[in-house]
């Protein structure tokens, strides 16, 4: 299999990575980011690209693919509605109208987030937005799209994100979150089972849809 990983030098997408890297099932991994991580495999080839809205200049790097695993994003803690629905909407269509044009046989899997609106009518704005996008990919003609909706996500293996509120948070949470896996399995997941569910969803067995939290840890 031949996959497309956006957000790879986040928190999710660097989980994500890993576990294609070890995947005997991907044959190759394209990973489209701002700056090159650094990071060298084999597998790997880094695609690095300015304008996340315009992929007119590399089209031709973005074909031949079976999956698309799409970990970028940014929290609305912060932002104007107008400011994230930029990032969160505009700028993942752009990408995900080209991929499905180039590639119609690709699945598509989304990080969108536990609680994402689907009604679009909520009164939490950061929800609302994910439900936007959401019902907006279920839209576009790949042969799947899921929609991953993870909560609390444990990092491991070294993995940080590159958000200070989200770095924070772990750091404080961290002792506690084997306690809460115990009492409320459900209300976790890892870096690594998240990474492990998109490659299996990836593989377009399963009938497009939102995959929750429970669904994520069972994948
Ligand atoms: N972490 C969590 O606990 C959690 C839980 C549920 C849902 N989520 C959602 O999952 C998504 C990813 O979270 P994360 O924790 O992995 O975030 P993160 O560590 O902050 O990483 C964000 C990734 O998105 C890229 N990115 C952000 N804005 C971009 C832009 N304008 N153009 C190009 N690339 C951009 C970053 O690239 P650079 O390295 O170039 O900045 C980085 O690769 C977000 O939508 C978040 O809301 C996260």
């Amino acid at each position: 299999m031949k996959v497309l990983l956006f957000g790879a030098t986040g928190m999710i997408g660097q989980g994500v990575l890993r576990e294609c890297l070890l995947d005997p099932r991907i044959d190759e991994v394209r990973s489209i980011v701002r700056t090159s991580s650094g990071t060298t495999h084999p597998k790997l080839t880094e695609i690095v690209h300015g304008d996340f809205f315009d992929y007119a200049a590399i089209e031709d790097q973005l074909t031949g693919l079976d999956a698309c695993y799409f970990c970028l994003g940014v929290t609305s803690a912060g932002l104007t509605e107008e400011a994230y629905h930029r990032v969160t909407v505009d700028l993942t269509l752009a990408a995900a109208t080209v991929l499905c044009r180039l590639n119609p046989a690709m699945t598509f899997g989304y990080i969108s987030g536990a609680g994402a609106d689907s009604s679009e009518q909520g009164r939490i704005m950061w929800a609302r937005v994910k439900g936007q996008v959401e019902n907006a990919l279920l839209r576009l003609p790949f042969r799947a799209v899921y929609l991953f909706r993870p909560g609390a996500i444990r990092p491991l293996h070294g993995i940080t994100s590159r958000t200070r509120l989200y770095r924070t948070l772990y750091l404080l949470l961290g002792p506690f979150l084997p306690l809460l896996k115990a009492v409320s399995p459900d209300s976790l997941t890892s870096t690594e089972q998240l990474g492990k569910a998109m490659i299996h969803a990836g593989l377009g067995d399963l009938p497009s849809g939102v995959l929750e939290m429970r669904d994520i840890n069972r994948l």
